[in-house]
């Protein structure tokens, strides 16, 4: 199967991104949010000790077909090579066990070549950078302790390690309230909390952990909801009216549930506050503020006006992170009619961006993190 082919025969048992280079193809606003990193990884890699009795170690969490932090990282190589001539560089990227891999190494080897954007292979014209992948959840330990220099994820670690429950009458717990959204915030809460225990102690004593989360910011706005027509609502109401044409069972129609949670800041804060921490002397946090990375497809349509310009720009960024909920949510169905169906859900999607285009935006909503392991004598100075 080629690039840009609609449905995969697959259906693995978790959500992944669209697989065979779909996924950075597709998402454009992803990379932004990724740029909108760099002060930080510049920061970073003008701070970590360098050692170079071995190979530095730059971790990427969560980094699907890993093409979108390719820039980023290369800026941040230049950096650690400008302090220490003579580093050498592991790139570790990590995912689930069902992430598409080859689409990373093909892209890594150049095969096929990338072009229109995306960023160069690391592997194009560095030397001494070596690249090695990690299939494991982020939910556990994925590297020997004290192994990390810099540890980087962005747009990641708002998937939870289950999803609590069914939400009545919606996919996303966005829309939820009382005690539905009560579990989503408690398993939201675990997670992060395991989440940190484990990059902490993959951290080498001084490394950095730059972590781009989706967040709820200070004025309730989030992913695709910033504008009009929100994005997750507009999905939920697509995908009702496939079960309404009767085109999914009641089963299926309610298996549609993204395992996700949006923290606010107080909520990714509290385990840096809280006394009893167990991050307590391992983890500090050096700075957390909100951004909002606009939507490139909105953008261009401000010039451009062809509402099916937007559509071909907006529908495949969200087909890309969503498509894998929906697969799921129809796993008994025989593929064939698992991709008819699906199709058919962006395809009514599209129509109402054409329908609307001004309605229509996907922009991102992150919390920015620095946060660093502190050095053996307890010191964090930065
Ligand atoms: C929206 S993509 C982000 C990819 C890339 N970091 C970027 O910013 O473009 C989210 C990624 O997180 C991964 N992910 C979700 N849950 C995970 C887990 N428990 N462990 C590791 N990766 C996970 C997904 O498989 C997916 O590749």
């Amino acid at each position: 199967m080629g690039y840009g082919q609609s449905v995969s025969d697959k259906t693995s048992a978790v959500p992944t991104m669209k697989a065979d280079g779909y996924y950075a193809l597709h998402t454009a606003g992803a990379r932004a949010v990724i740029e909108a990193t760099r002060p930080m990884l510049l920061k970073a890699a003008s701070h970590v000790p360098i050692a170079l009795s071995r190979p530095l170690v730059i971790a990427d969490y969560g980094a699907a077909d890993g093409q979108n932090s390719g820039d980023a990282f290369r800026a941040t190589i230049g950096c650690l090579r400008w302090r220490s001539q003579n580093v050498t560089v592991q790139v570790v990227y990590s995912d689930q066990p069902e992430n598409d891999y080859s689409a990373l190494f093909r892209w890594l080897h150049d095969e096929p070549p990338t072009g229109g954007g995306l960023p160069r292979s690391l592997l194009a014209d560095l030397d001494e950078v070596y690249v090695t992948a990690v299939g494991d959840t982020f939910y556990r330990q994925v590297l020997p302790a004290e192994s990390v220099t810099i540890g980087f994820s962005a747009t990641a670690m708002h998937w939870l390690s289950r999803t609590p429950r069914a939400i009545p009458g919606h996919i996303h717990a966005v829309s939820a309230g009382g005690s539905v959204l009560q579990e989503f915030r408690d398993q939201a809460r675990a997670d992060w909390d395991t989440l940190l225990r484990h990059r902490a102690r993959e951290l080498v004593p001084g490394g950095f952990l730059i972590v781009a989360n989706l967040c709820v910011d200070g004025h309730g706005r989030y992913v695709g909801n910033t504008g009009k027509a929100n994005v997750l609502d507009t999905l939920n109401n697509v995908w009702r009216s496939l079960y309404r044409d009767g085109l999914l069972s009641d089963q299926e129609c309610a298996a549609a549930t993204f395992p996700q949670y949006f923290r606010t800041m107080a909520e990714i804060q509290t385990p840096f506050s809280e006394r009893s921490s167990a991050l307590r002397g391992q983890l500090t946090l050096v700075s957390s503020s909100t951004n909002i990375v606009r939507c490139p497809y909105a953008a261009a349509f401000q010039r451009h006006r062809n509402a099916a310009l937007l559509a071909d720009g907006l529908v495949p960024a969200v087909r890309s992170w969503s498509e894998g909920v929906f697969m799921i949510a129809l796993k008994t169905k025989q593929p064939a009619e698992r991709a008819t169906i699906v199709d058919e859900l962006y395809r009514r999607y599209r129509n109402l961006v054409i329908a609307k285009p001004k309605n229509h935006r996907l922009d991102y909503v992150h919390a920015y993190l620095l946060l660093r392991r502190e050095e053996t004598d307890g010191s964090c100075a930065t």
